[in-house]
Parts: structure tokens; sequence; C-alpha cells
């Protein structure tokens, strides 16, 4: 574990973070509340998904869907809800870890005023979160892109099911899209649907790679961390420019950042601490020194 205040730059990790191991500077900032938390997938590995540019995303085979790709190739539509089909399940089962339900307790104490997440897995408000917004959406829902239309997810699946009855590929890798590794026999056999009210296609309601955010939900994150005492990043690498510009916004108007991350991020240098420590672990030693 290190800990650099000043320009952080984060050094090895640790396996495990003992009582009383908090630094103080952070639990500072924590207790002095408006906190703003922005998180990343590193949250989430500890459920069992596996991150992009953590050591679980490195063992990943597939590269991530881009919107241009979805939108532009029915056999890349095929694909992709081949492979959720059988991924959403481990997503949809994924259980929220320590470091969710610490998030969820320091918003309850009112410490926590925000939480903006780049995660698309719901587990904040599985932990008791409120008021989280999804920066790149969720993958509970499903939006047409013909008529707009959200509806759930798991609706979705019924439907999926009904349309390939008998269809019994197995995944045997699950990724962070909820994804899944099959070969392309498998995958050749698998009937997509389109909506019920339009035809149109369906497109889970998350950003991909290569599509932006909505104006109207950048600015009301832009707004929250301007507000924010404190900017603490949580298991993101920050190399995707949608979270980084929170990172840099918060710099621009002089308000601290803090940095719990195992490895380097792309935010290091403007933080005020980085902890390079294991997160359920972390934040639990948070709560309890806040
Ligand atoms: N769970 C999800 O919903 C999920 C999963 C993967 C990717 N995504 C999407 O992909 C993009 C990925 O960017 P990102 O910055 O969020 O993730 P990232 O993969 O770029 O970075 C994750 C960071 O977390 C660190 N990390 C992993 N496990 C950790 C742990 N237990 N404790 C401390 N640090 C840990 C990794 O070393 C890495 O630096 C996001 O935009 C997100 O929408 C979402
Ligand atoms: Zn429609």
């Amino acid at each position: 574990m290190s800990l650099v205040a000043g320009r952080g730059l984060g050094g090895a990790g640790a396996p495990g973070v003992p009582a009383g191991a908090c630094p103080q500077t952070l639990a500072a900032l924590v207790a002095d509340g408006d906190v703003v938390v922005l998180s990343g997938a590193g949250l989430s590995t500890e459920s069992g998904i596996p991150d992009y540019r953590g050591e679980s995303g490195r063992r990943r085979r597939a590269e991530p869907m881009t919107y241009q790709t979805f939108v532009g190739s029915a056999a890349a539509r095929r694909r992709y809800w081949a492979r959720s089909h059988l991924g959403w399940r481990h997503i949809a089962r994924a259980e929220p870890n320590a470091g969710h339900r610490a998030v969820a307790e320091l918003q309850r104490r009112g410490l926590v005023t925000g939480i903006i997440t780049q995660n698309v897995d719901g587990l904040h408000q599985a932990a008791g979160a409120r008021d989280v917004i999804e920066l790149h959406g969720s993958l509970d829902r499903v939006v047409c892109l013909g008529c707009g239309e959200r509806t759930p997810r798991r609706l979705l699946q019924e439907r999926l099911e009904q349309a390939n009855p008998g269809w019994d590929a197995r995944a045997d890798a699950v990724g962070p899209d909820g994804d899944a590794a099959l070969s392309e026999e498998q995958i050749a056999g698998f009937r997509i649907v389109d909506c019920r009210r339009c035809g149109g296609v369906l497109k889970p309601d998350v950003i991909f790679f290569g599509e932006n955010v909505p104006p109207a939900r950048v600015q009301e994150c832009y707004a929250l961390t301007e507000r924010a005492a404190t900017l603490l990043v949580l298991g993101s690498s920050l190399t995707v420019m949608s979270g980084h510009r929170f990172v840099r916004h918060a710099a621009r108007h002089a308000i601290p950042v803090a940095i719990i991350n195992r490895g380097p991020t792309r935010g290091d240098d403007l933080a005020l601490v980085k902890w390079d420590a294991p997160l359920g672990a972390a934040l639990s030693a948070l709560v309890v020194a806040c």
C-alpha cells in the first residue's frame, strides 16, 4: 500500500488494509463531508465483475463493442446479444461488496452528498445508495433506437429465451459489459428480437465506446462536482475522458481530489491524496476512521 500526499503516485498494492491504516488526510477530508464519489469498474471487481484495465481486465479476450459497430452491423448485434444473453445472468446475480456498502454508509451519515458512477451494474443502489448518477447508463434497461422506449432488461431476457428454444451455449468467461465468450457457431444459431412497439433496433441502455454521454447528464455531474468539498475517485483508471473530465474540473475549481485505486490512474498528478489499496478493505477502514 502506498500513500502520497501532494503529487500522489501509487506504489505496489497490498493484499489487505490493517485497521487504522486509513491515511489521515483522506479521513479528515471525508469527515468534513460534502464528498462527491466518482466510481469505476475497480469498485465492482470484488463482486466478481471484471474491470477493463486492472488485473482482471487484462485477462479478457474480447474487445469492447463500439457504438458504430453495434449500429452498423446486424451480425455484430447478434454477437453482442448472444454473449450478453449468457453474461447478463452473471451480472444480475452479482452482489454488492464491502466497498459499495461503505459508500452507502457514508451517504447515510451525510458525508457523501453525491455519487457519480461509471459502472453499469447497479451495485451502488443494491447496497442502499440513493440518487446515484449512472454516467454510462445501466445494463438493467434496454432502449429502442427507433422510438426511444426504455424497457427492463429482464423482459428482453424472457423474449430472447422464447426466440431461442434449445439454444444451450454455455459461457466460459464473462466480461465487464456482461458479455460472455462464445464460438462463431454458437453465435450463428442465435436469434435476436426487435422493439415490440416499432420494430426498431434494441440496444442496452449503456454508453458504448464511441458514444457520447447525454449533455444534460454531463452538466449535472459538473454541477455536482462544483458543489463538492472533495471529489473521491474509487476504482477507476480514469483512462476514459468521460470520467477524467470531472477530476480536471475539480482541480480547476481548487476542489481537493482523493483517489483510492490499485495501480496508477490518469488523475494521480491532480490528486491531493492517492491511496493504492484494495477498495473493500480500504473503504471499510475509511468508515471506521471518520
Ligand atoms: N462493473 C461495471 O459496471 C463495469 C465493469 C467494467 C467496465 N465498465 C465500464 O468501462 C469503463 C472502464 O473505466 P474505469 O475507469 O471504470 O475502469 P478501468 O478498468 O479502466 O479501471 C479500473 C481500475 O480499478 C483498479 N482496481 C481493480 N480492482 C480494484 C480493487 N479491488 N481495489 C482497488 N482498485 C481496483 C484497477 O487496477 C484499475 O486501475 C467505464 O466507463 C465503465 O462504464 C463498467
Ligand atoms: Zn421502438
